[in-house]
């Protein structure tokens, strides 16, 4: 079953036949008339001192979505994870825990690891001197001890990061001391995508893009699906009824509703289990854009390099059953043929997002408005301002 001229989109719907615990879909549900439409000033995406606010006061504050699970599978393994400027080493244990911690070290401050990797004597070294470290970032060894003053050495380690996962993603919150749990911090969220059960999932493999424009540039272009008929003509085309999208803020996130048109949402039972039928879209504030069918996610995160480029990651899952009526070949490889279409659709949004990036500088380039087809991006502009003032 797919939706018509939409060549390899995914239209099944998933087996789980509960209704919502929450209705999302529909007349009485939508809230974009209530969120309402806005306008934004050009210096949120072009000024250097508001990337600076970003990233001291809400990048450094929020749970962020580093990688899958499956990236670091085995008690010893870990990564380098460098986004904003910051280096963190997430480490497997051997108690099947993740650590993170900062990779910096603490004698003067060099990189302690330039790659992840595997660590069968679960000790990193640092390059410079050789300060050892577990991978807990506990200081383990320190070559010439006795030429340092013990107080400076007493308790010592690397700076932690606070870790967690959920739904098969790892997230890191830079404020350890301050931060709320993960749960807390995705609120009503947790219990709207939780319903996916994505921990079980496969994970079919992923992508990292780099965007000549501001990182809000480009996750703005994930938060409304009305471009989808003009600039993804050559992929997804007509496959959605854009227009009758539902919209919803959930705490600081959002999340939209978009009707697949093969599954005609009018017949399905009511309340309408949205997740079983349609595109799901979710924002996971600040940066982290999902996309879910009933049968499968892509999850993308934005970071800023800089105010005017950006870098992206995305991930692709997908149920391990095939829906019912359908073999688990034609199933498997249509999962893998997901990544070549996530890849055309991304380079169709990065391609918009290089044509605002390439007139920013322009004298007319004054600020944007946004209708409520947009309210998502005026709800997200509203939290950003939270973290900033
Ligand atoms: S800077 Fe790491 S051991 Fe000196
Ligand atoms: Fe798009």
């Amino acid at each position: 079953m797919k939706p018509s001229g939409a060549e390899d989109q995914h239209a099944v719907t998933a087996q789980n036949p509960d209704p919502p615990q929450i209705p999302r879909w529909g007349k009485d549900t939508d809230q974009s008339r209530e969120i309402g439409t806005s306008r934004s000033d050009a210096s949120i995406y072009t000024d250097p001192a508001t990337l600076a606010l970003e990233r001291d006061r809400m990048f450094r504050r929020t749970w962020l979505v580093a990688d899958r699970v499956e990236a670091v599978p085995n008690p010893g393994d870990f990564l380098v994870w460098e986004r904003l400027g910051q280096s963190v080493v997430i480490a497997r244990q051997d108690d099947g825990s993740l650590f993170a911690f900062h990779n910096v070290c603490r004698h003067r401050g060099s990189r302690i690891v330039s790659e992840g990797g595997h660590c069968e004597a679960r000790r990193l070294t640092c390059p410079f001197h050789g300060f050892t470290y577990d991978l807990e970032g506990n200081v383990v060894d320190v070559p010439e001890r006795d030429t340092f003053d013990p107080a400076h050495l007493e308790g010592l380690r690397a700076r932690g990061v606070a870790i967690d996962t959920w739904q098969g993603w790892i997230w890191l919150n830079f404020d350890p001391e301050n931060a709320e749990s993960l749960p807390e911090y995705l609120g009503s969220l947790a219990a709207e995508m939780g319903w996916y059960g994505m921990d079980e999932w496969k994970f079919y493999g992923g992508n990292t893009w780099v965007a000549e424009a501001n990182w809000k540039v480009v996750l703005e272009g994930f938060l409304e699906a009305w471009h989808t008929p003009t600039t993804h003509k050559k992929t997804v085309r007509g496959g959605f009824d854009v227009a009758r999208s539902s919209f919803a803020t959930l705490d600081r996130h959002s999340m939209m509703v978009v009707p697949i048109t093969a599954n005609d949402i009018d017949s399905a039972p009511k309340p309408v289990e949205h997740r079983a039928v349609a595109d799901c879209q979710y924002l996971v504030f600040p940066n982290t854009f999902v996309n879910m069918f009933p049968d499968l996610g892509n999850m993308i995160s934005v970071f800023p390099i800089d105010e005017n480029r950006s870098f992206a990651q995305g991930w692709v899952v997908a149920r391990r059953e095939a829906p019912e009526g359908v073999d688990y070949e034609t199933y498997d490889s249509n999962m893998r043929r997901s990544l070549g279409l996530t890849d055309r659709i991304m380079a169709e949004d990065l391609g918009i997002a290089a044509e605002i990036g390439a007139v920013r500088d322009s004298f007319a380039a004054e600020g944007n408005i946004y209708n409520s087809l947009e309210c998502r991006i005026t709800a997200f502009h509203r939290e950003i301002e939270k973290y900033l003032r």
